[in-house]
């Protein structure tokens, strides 16, 4: 009698409350019989980190597929490079953005569902990948907390966040980013699945009908304690590490490093599958 043996998915978790290690081999990973798996362990843990798989870019589109629908970016190239070298990524004030707290894609109708990372060039200093699991923030909100927030709605822009990096911003610049729009969101996602996480991030402008006092101290005190030590989890690269964070259920950060050290990550990214609600 023959025995069928099935891959199984190995991991260790990296903290009690966010990521977890991915030991499979870069063989089992694009083979897709892990995807449904992966899919199941991300949402709980909201970070899994591929030590050194070293995907290259193919791959890396190739595993992205396996978990999602594939989303190329939005000038059609399957792979983003996350570089502040002008020569690499012409639109690296974009980044900006991306050193304070904030989920990809909050202002798109759909959010990004999985995003990936692979480190091809290591920073000279700083550089970590900061992510914090919002749902495990939500869980641990006091019950009175959980009824503040259950029906409050937040103001969302892309320049709320152009303050965070250009607090005197050019005229014409703010309005280029007024003209990205703005949306209102629920502080609390109730996700198709039942469970909950917070919205918030340096998108996040006031909460709707609140005294502007009030609603700056609340969206303080939220992002304090959604990403505060139990839901953290700092990523400190090694080339060939891939990163692949649930956006739906977590906020992300690069910390400050040299802009001009050549800090380059590869991304790509799936289609989000259900709207903040
Ligand atoms: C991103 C992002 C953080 C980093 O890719 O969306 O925010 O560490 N990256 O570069
Ligand atoms: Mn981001």
């Amino acid at each position: 009698m023959t025995t069928a043996t099935r891959t199984r998915l190995k991991f260790e978790n990296a903290k009690p409350n966010i990521a977890s290690r991915i030991l499979n081999t870069k063989e089992e990973l694009l083979s897709g019989e892990l995807s449904a798996e992966i899919r199941e362990l991300i949402e709980q843990r909201g970070v899994l980190v591929f030590p050194q798989i070293n995907f290259t870019d193919d791959e890396q589109v190739e595993f992205t597929k396996t978990l999602g629908t594939f989303m190329p970016e939005m000038a059609g190239q399957d792979v983003y490079a996350i570089s502040l070298d002008e020569k690499v990524n012409p639109n690296r004030d974009y980044l900006k953005g991306s050193l304070y707290w904030h989920a990809d894609g909050t202002m798109n109708a759909l959010p990004i569902g999985y995003a990936l990372l692979t480190s091809k060039v290591l920073p000279t200093w700083g550089g970590n990948t900061e992510f914090c699991n919002t749902y495990a923030a939500y869980d641990a909100l006091s019950a009175e907390d959980k009824a503040l927030v259950a029906n409050l709605r937040v103001m969302h822009s892309a320049w709320t966040s152009l303050f965070y990096y250009d607090p005197e911003p050019g005229q014409d610049m703010l309005e280029r980013m007024m003209g990205i729009g703005d949306k209102e969101l629920p502080v609390v996602w109730t996700h198709r699945s039942g469970r909950k996480s917070l919205v918030l991030g340096c998108t996040a402008h006031h909460v709707l009908g609140m005294d502007w006092t009030e609603s700056a101290r609340l969206l303080n005190r939220l992002r304090e304690h959604a990403t505060s030590e139990p839901f953290h989890y700092a990523h400190e690269w090694s080339v060939g590490d891939c990163v692949m964070w649930d956006n739906t259920g977590t906020m992300h950060r690069a910390r400050p490093y040299d802009p001009d050290c050549g800090r380059l990550l590869t991304r790509t990214k799936t289609g989000g599958e259900e709207p903040i609600a």
